[in-house]
Formats: structure tokens, sequence, C-alpha cells
């Protein structure tokens, strides 16, 4: 491959590649590229160009092109290592960061272990505003990339959640901590570029046509609306599945839900309905059932959005016509649901049995 063939590859930024591999020029580390193939000059050049898998065991009767772009491959283990690293450049190139800063982050899952990675990286600190329910294992990794954890003790008297507890916490940092600045993944416009010009224009760029659809789970809708930038940017029929959880406000109604990831209790900035074409609503057992089919049948070890996403996907068999051109962004890695979706004494807990993928028979030829 030439070196210039080389240098057009998409940054997971969005913004110019100021540290990507191979031959992009690098000053990080005091090192001056181009670097060779394969040879990374920091962990942050290691975030996007994640592989587009060829899910071809998944459900073979549907007569889909079916694809899974591995978001778990990114080096934090989520396709969030990208808004996280987004919007932090973003920051960089707007002079907002100096000696005295500490970003405070609202966040017990990925994008908080994202920007925790990304901090560790570039020096700067980070206070992450987290509730007593966030899973041990995060809590951990949190912990060991050297993130400052913050932990609100009580929910919000008015409303009894916790995420209004974690917001008022982090308007009370940033007014009063010398120095603090909140990214804010739920507006920032970091977040949906990533996608945009990162996960979603991989997809893109490496299949050979256009996928008819593409599957998205939301939450902040960051992958969402730059789904949509993505396809409207090239003019393409594309459709998209946008795949929630039952509970959540955005496509659904206001519930109970158990599964982190995906899913939303308030609406972020960056939803609007009309970013997607369609909308599926997945239960937990969903997901459990739809992550071990994953597993069991690619041998992918995802986390509960993924098999979400599955679900909806086994649902649609039979609606979809065979030939369809199905790309689904698999967001994260399974490792962290092994005490959840993978653990069957929880399932029994929760759902009375291990759940059990239900699938629509495929069409008649
Ligand atoms: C596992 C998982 N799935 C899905 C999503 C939804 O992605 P977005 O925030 O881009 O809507 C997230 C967001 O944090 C996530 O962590």
């Amino acid at each position: 491959m030439s070196q210039a063939s080389l240098c057009t590859r998409p940054s997971a930024t969005g913004l110019p590649a100021t540290n990507a591999s191979t031959t992009d020029t690098n000053t990080t580390a005091g090192l001056v590229g181009p670097w060779p193939s394969g040879l990374h000059p920091d962990i942050l050049s290691t975030i996007g160009r994640t592989p587009l898998l060829r899910l071809g065991k998944l459900l073979p009767r549907s007569g889909w092109a079916l694809y899974g772009k591995l978001e778990a491959a990114n080096p934090g283990g989520s396709m969030k290592d990208r808004p996280a690293l987004a919007m932090v450049r973003q920051a960089q190139a707007e002079g907002l960061l100096g000696p005295q800063t500490t970003l405070v982050e609202s966040s017990s899952g990925n994008l908080a272990i994202g920007l925790a990675q990304v901090c560790r990286a570039l020096g700067l600190r980070l206070r992450v505003v987290v509730d007593p329910k966030i899973t041990p294992t995060n809590l951990k990794i949190l912990r060991a990339y050297g993130a400052e954890i913050d932990m609100v003790a009580h929910p919000d008297p008015e409303t009894g959640e916790y995420l209004a507890a974690r917001r008022r916490r982090v308007a009370d940092l940033v007014a009063t901590l010398p120095g603090a600045l909140n990214l804010d993944q739920y507006a920032n416009p970091g977040n949906p570029r990533s996608h945009r010009n990162g996960t979603v224009a991989e997809i893109l760029d490496t299949l050979p046509e256009p996928p008819d659809w593409l599957v998205i789970s939301v939450s902040t809708c960051g992958s969402l609306k730059g789904a949509r930038l993505a396809v409207t940017d090239r003019g393409l029929a594309t459709r998209i599945l946008a795949v929630d959880a039952a509970g959540s406000v955005l496509f659904g109604t206001a519930g109970p839900r158990l599964l982190p990831g995906h899913g939303a209790g308030t609406v972020p900035a960056h939803f609007a309905r009309d970013l997607a074409d369609e909308a599926a609503l997945v239960t937990d057992a969903d997901c459990v059932a739809g992550c071990r089919a994953l597993v069991q049948r690619e041998a992918v070890l995802a986390g509960a959005s993924c098999g979400g996403i599955v679900a909806a996907l086994a649902r649609l068999q039979g609606r979809w016509p065979s030939g369809t051109r199905v790309a689904a962004v698999l967001p994260d890695r399974g490792e962290r649901y092994l005490d959840t979706v993978y653990d069957d004494a929880w399932c029994e807990r929760h759902f009375g049995a291990v759940p059990v993928l239900e699938e629509n028979p495929p069409a008649q030829a």
C-alpha cells in the first residue's frame, strides 16, 4: 500500500488526525512520523478503524448480508473511546485545556472509561461523578486509569433519581472547582462528529455497496445523529433502525431498566425522532438472549446493547427481504457484563430462566 493511500484514513475524532498511526506526523511524545503500518505512537492512535465482521452464522435463514462493526476492538473496549477523544481534541483545539484544567463528567459507563483513558494518555485530570449503582468492575477500571471518583451518596430528593443528583454535582463542581470543565457528551458536537467521520464513515468506506439498513442502539444519540449525517453527506438511500431499551424515553416511555449502555431517562440534545427511519424497543431479557446467541453463533462476546440489536434483527426476519444488506454498530465488549448478561443465576433471578432468542420465521420465497 502506498504512503499516500495510507494518509486517507479517517481520523477517529473527525478532526485532522494529530497522532494516528502509520503515516501521520506525530509529535506527542517528541517523536516524528511517518509511522510504519502497525506501529502506533500511543494508545490514542489505536482508537477507531475497528473491524467490520461478516456475521454469516447469526441469522442464516434471513438471507441477509449482515455485518457488525466491532467497536469492542477500541482500546477502552467501546465505541465511546471515539467521542471521548473527539471532545478532548476539540477542547484542546479551542485552547480550553491548560495545566489547571480538571475535566468533570457524569458517567459511570463506557464514556467515563473512554475519557479516563484519553485523560491518562494526555496527562489531564479527570473527576468522574458516579453513583452507588456503578458496577464494581467499572469503578476499578476508572481507578486503574487514575480518574478521581466523586460518588454522590443520595438520589435527587425531588425526582428520586441518581442522574439528577449527579448532574447537580457536576454543575456544583463546574461553579466551584478552579479549572473545572464539563465536556457534556449529551450536547457536545464532537460526539456525533466522531461517528459521522469515524464509526459510520468506516462502515460505508469498507462495504462494496452501501447497506440498505444501518442499525444503531441509542442513548446520548451521538451515534444515531452521526449515522444520519454520514448517510446524508453521501446522499445514500440507506435507512436507519434505532434500537432503544424498553423503558427509555427516547422511542418509548419511562420505565424500569436493568442493563446499562443503551436507553435514556431524559431526552438528550442530540435526539430527534426523525434521525431514525424506524425504531425497535428491546427488553433486558431480549438483550441477554441476543448476546448469548451472538457469542454462541459467532464467538463474539459483546455487551448488552449488542444483544438488543440481535434480538431486534431476529424479529425483523421475514420483513426485510432476503438479500438485504444490514450493517450494525456493536458498541462494546462483553467482559463488563459477566455478572449480569452472562450469569445464569442473575438471569434466573430476574427473568425466571435464561432467555432464549425469539426468531420470526423468514418469509417463504
Ligand atoms: C454499550 C452502549 N450501547 C449503546 C450506547 C448508545 O450510544 P450513543 O450514546 O451514541 O447513543 C452506549 C452509550 O454510552 C453504550 O455505552
